[in-house]
């Protein structure tokens, strides 16, 4: 008799986003005339720039030409994109990276949830609360815990973000092996100073624990002192995994191309006590699974570094960037205390009132999709998460429907 994996069955029926996707299409159905605004899930809405198509153009007529024709492109992503990676987003910044420690992929999400398979299933993880959905599943999908007892899992350690810490958790007092962090934070907006990502660093060093870093947001970034990379810290080359992506900097989410940073010095231990390499068992697995992102994207994706593409993805981001400035401070004159939507796309929202209630009045009332905080988390329980990823004139309407709440 064929038998499933149990642990599937601790899982919520469905993911966070296809839950609100399933509310709002049946929402849609019953008011087919109604005009949806969504600023739920963190999709972006703006067209991929001209420098980036004409890459892309570009790289798709190679293909139709035998002498330029490419079959399988090497897994872990061609040289001519990691090296700009290498250049840009790590030398430029005085982060020592070199191109053969990229991982090019087709998503963080896919990265973020695959690269806990390296780990034993008997570690323990600690993350945030609220936190990216996707690093609670995975765990949960691989046996690493519990039931979920009150909307918590047995054996996760879970770090709390709330007003009080500004949404940057406290070191954990236990002892803890696998540390998830995201700052720009998903769902928060919240950010984290290199002294405070110091801290963390020298804890994974000190404990031999490892750092999950997602970065993904890190473009939305304005203020010069904050981190783009947890590899701006002294030390975190031997405890830090970086996870970036091209979807929200560059409009890639339905493109499809990331990228993930194992430094060579990165270490793991067997039972025994002997040292692994992350790289080499990233390498690993990633040439097993993996064949590769395709190559016009990596075209494209290598067209954002170009003078002109960095010129079109700043106005883009700018554009998103200005949306969440109008949201933060529309909100907050209606009495809403608001974190985040400065140096990130996400508005956190403490609306005092159970999150999947307000979701459903914001829907039913004004047509406006939002992320109900509870989604992420307990601690996001209160709060909502309004996505500035959308054209100025529905965030204008948004605002407009829900002043009349
Ligand atoms: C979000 O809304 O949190 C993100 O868009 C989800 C994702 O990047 O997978």
């Amino acid at each position: 008799m064929i038998r499933i994996n149990e642990n599937y069955l601790k899982l919520k029926s469905s993911y966070l986003f296809s839950e609100i996707a399933k509310r709002v299409s049946s929402f849609q159905q019953s008011n087919p005339d109604s005009k949806i605004i969504r600023m739920g899930i963190g999709d972006v809405t703006e067209p991929l720039p001209q420098s980036i198509i004409k890459a892309f153009h570009h790289g798709v007529d190679e293909m139709a030409d035998r002498a330029t024709f490419k079959g399988y492109g090497p897994e872990q992503g061609y040289d001519f994109l990691r090296e700009k990676i290498a250049h840009y987003d790590y030398a430029f910044r005085g982060a020592r990276i070199s191109h053969d420690e990229i991982f090019i992929s087709d998503g963080a999400k896919c990265d973020t949830g695959n690269i806990q398979e390296l780990f034993a299933t008997d570690i323990t993880v600690a993350i945030p609360d609220p936190v990216y959905p996707v690093y609670v599943d995975t765990n949960v999908m691989a046996g690493r815990t519990g039931e979920n007892k009150n909307g918590r899992y047995e054996n996760l350690i879970y770090l709390e973000c709330t007003a009080e810490n500004n949404f940057v958790p406290e070191l954990p007092k236990e002892r803890v092996d696998l540390i998830y962090l995201c700052f720009p934070n998903n769902p928060t907006g919240a950010t984290i100073t290199k002294e405070q990502l110091k801290k963390w660093v020298d804890f994974a060093r000190e404990t031999k624990a490892i750092i999950l870093y997602d970065a993904a947001y890190e473009a939305f970034i304005r203020d010069e002192d904050l981190p783009h990379s947890i590899f701006e810290i002294e030390g975190a080359r031997e405890v830090a995994i970086e996870f970036r992506s091209y979807s929200k900097t560059a409009g890639f989410t339905g493109t499809r191309c990331a990228f993930t940073v194992i430094p060579r010095e990165c270490m793991a231990y067997d039972s025994n006590g002997n040292k692994h390499s992350l790289h080499a068992m990233w390498n690993r697995r990633h040439t097993t699974k993996f064949n590769g992102v395709s190559y016009p994207v990596q075209k494209a994706a290598e067209a954002i570094y170009s003078p002109e593409g960095q010129r079109e993805v700043k106005a883009i981001i700018d554009h998103y960037l200005d949306n969440a400035k109008i949201i933060r401070e529309k909100m907050t004159s209606y009495g809403y205390n608001c974190t985040g939507g400065e140096n990130s796309p996400y508005i956190w929202v403490d609306v005092k009132m159970d999150s999947w209630k307000f979701f459903d009045m914001l829907l039913n009332k004004c047509q406006v999709v939002c992320t109900p905080g509870e989604g992420f988390g307990k601690c996001g329980e209160g709060f909502i998460r309004i996505s500035a990823f959308n054209s100025r004139e529905n965030v204008i309407n948004a605002m407009e429907r829900i002043a009349k709440l």
